[in-house]
């Protein structure tokens, strides 16, 4: 197993460009599912997460491989299976994407029921109220959910549920709806770039969808979707990671292939944190610390509120800045696993229900912690970047899901991180030492 070893206290100056979205290119591959033709998804990011859909994919009868370009280009070889098993469904909860597109294309879809997750019990009520909605009979047996529908006419659904709307479970419902026999309306859609970009790809595929980036969106079914090439969304997660990074440390970072109009709540917070933030052309953003950092509250919202994906990373900004300042999880309440590993470091965090209270504290100070999922992993690295001393992250497994080589982009920023062993403790100690010294 991997941990990332991190020395604190450099500057981090240069440019760094962005992957594309995760979030984004996970319902892109599942939606290659609705074509019996191939598809291809440009400047897909090498993530172990990519890898287990492609897994899914290739159990449903789609293979996939890289070409040369780093594009990820699908071809069905099998339309007869219908289903997704616990096997693989349990590692990525994302793997529920595909029911949508199974059912649309297949009628029939059977799919593991996903479990919770570190931040706490995460209901599909949404996806298969959609399902139902629109035709389909959708019912929970032997820890499958089971969705058929012989005919699909199509259908009114309202996706909004107690925590605002759903992004994957608008993304199931449109792909499904998309080879309905009739129309399909969706009030309360999320409105996640990374909606949109799907509702691009489809449409690119033959789809009328109407109403992108709207709370309403209309899907007029077709018969048939042919294949499609796309440029999936840059990383606004990962863009927002570096804008933090950038303010936290200090530093001045140009940040490239990122959608400044997707940043637009988290650069707000970091200039209100202290940052300044400059637009450098359409696809860039220059981030510097201007002043000291000030505390600040922080509400997390669906788009274009706060992500819920940038509250660990911005925390530790809160930890450093002169004041007290109270983060509050509008989506997962309980998502503050973060907390515990922040106070081995230094920091003074309380949590308050679906509250963090944090003071800041005038330094952090290195020390050995656990990363317990992907955004929290994130937000640990940051804080070893800052904090006095060697900071050690364990099971960075979780930051492979979703950050493509971040090691290596910070690195080039400056910062004083290296990859290792778990066992290989001493070596990466002194790794680093001697890097700081030369
Ligand atoms: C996606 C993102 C995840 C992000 C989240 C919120 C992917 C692969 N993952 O997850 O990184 O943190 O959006 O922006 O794109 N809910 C229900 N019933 C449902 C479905 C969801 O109550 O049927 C609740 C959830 O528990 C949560 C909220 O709605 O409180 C939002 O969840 P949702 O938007 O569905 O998140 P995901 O699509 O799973």
């Amino acid at each position: 197993m991997d941990k990332f070893v991190v020395e604190g206290g450099a500057r981090l100056r240069g440019e760094v460009r962005c992957a594309t979205a995760k979030n984004a290119v996970l319902p892109l591959m599942a939606a290659t599912l609705l074509t019996e033709e191939p598809c291809r998804l440009l400047d897909v990011p090498r993530l172990s997460d990519v890898e287990m859909m492609r897994r899914i994919l290739r159990v449903l009868g789609v293979e996939s491989e890289f070409d040369a370009e780093g594009a990820l280009c699908t071809r069905l070889v099998d339309d007869a299976p219908r289903e997704a098993p616990w096997e693989l469904v349990r590692k990525m909860r994302a793997s529920i994407s595909v029911l949508g597109p199974l059912l649309g294309k297949r009628r029939t879809a059977r799919v593991s029921f996903p479990g919770g997750c570190v931040f706490g019990h995460r209901p599909i009520d949404l996806h298969m109220k959609g399902l139902r909605a629109i035709g389909a009979e959708v019912e929970v047996r032997g820890g499958f959910v089971e969705a058929t529908a012989p005919s699909l006419p199509g259908g009114e659904v309202f996706l909004g549920g107690p925590f605002g709307s759903s992004v994957g479970a608008t993304q199931n419902v449109l792909m499904a709806a998309v080879l309905a026999e009739g129309t399909t309306v969706i009030d309360g859609a999320a409105c996640e770039p990374e909606v949109t970009d799907l509702c691009r790809f489809l449409r690119a595929m033959g789809a009328e969808i109407g109403g992108m980036g709207s709370p309403r969106l209309v899907v007029r079914g077709v018969a048939r979707l042919s294949g499609a090439e796309h440029r999936p969304i840059p990383d606004r997660i990962e863009a927002g990671t570096f804008v933090a990074a950038a303010v936290l440390t200090d530093g001045e970072v140009t940040i490239r292939n990122c959608r400044p109009d997707h940043l637009r709540a988290a650069l707000d917070k970091a200039v209100e944190m202290g940052g300044e933030v400059r637009r450098v052309g359409e696809d860039a953003v220059f981030v510097r610390r201007q002043r000291p950092l000030a505390p600040a509250d922080i509400d997390t919202h669906v788009y274009p509120g706060f992500p819920t994906d940038m509250q660990a990373q911005f925390m530790v900004l809160q930890t450093l800045a002169h004041g007290v300042s109270v983060t509050t999880e509008k989506i997962y309440p309980d998502r503050f696993m973060h907390i515990s590993e922040l106070a081995r470091l230094g920091a003074h965090v309380r949590k308050e229900g679906p509250s963090a209270i944090v003071s800041g504290v005038p330094k952090l100070s290195g020390a050995p912690v656990m990363a317990s999922d992907l955004r929290a992993s994130a937000a640990l690295v940051l804080a070893g970047l800052v904090a006095e001393g060697t900071t050690q992250v364990h099971r960075v497994y979780h930051i492979d899901r979703g950050y493509e080589r971040i090691e290596e982009k910070f690195a080039a920023l400056g910062g004083r991180i290296l990859r290792a062993k778990d066992d290989d403790e001493n070596a990466a100690v002194e790794a680093v030492a001697a890097a700081q010294k030369a």
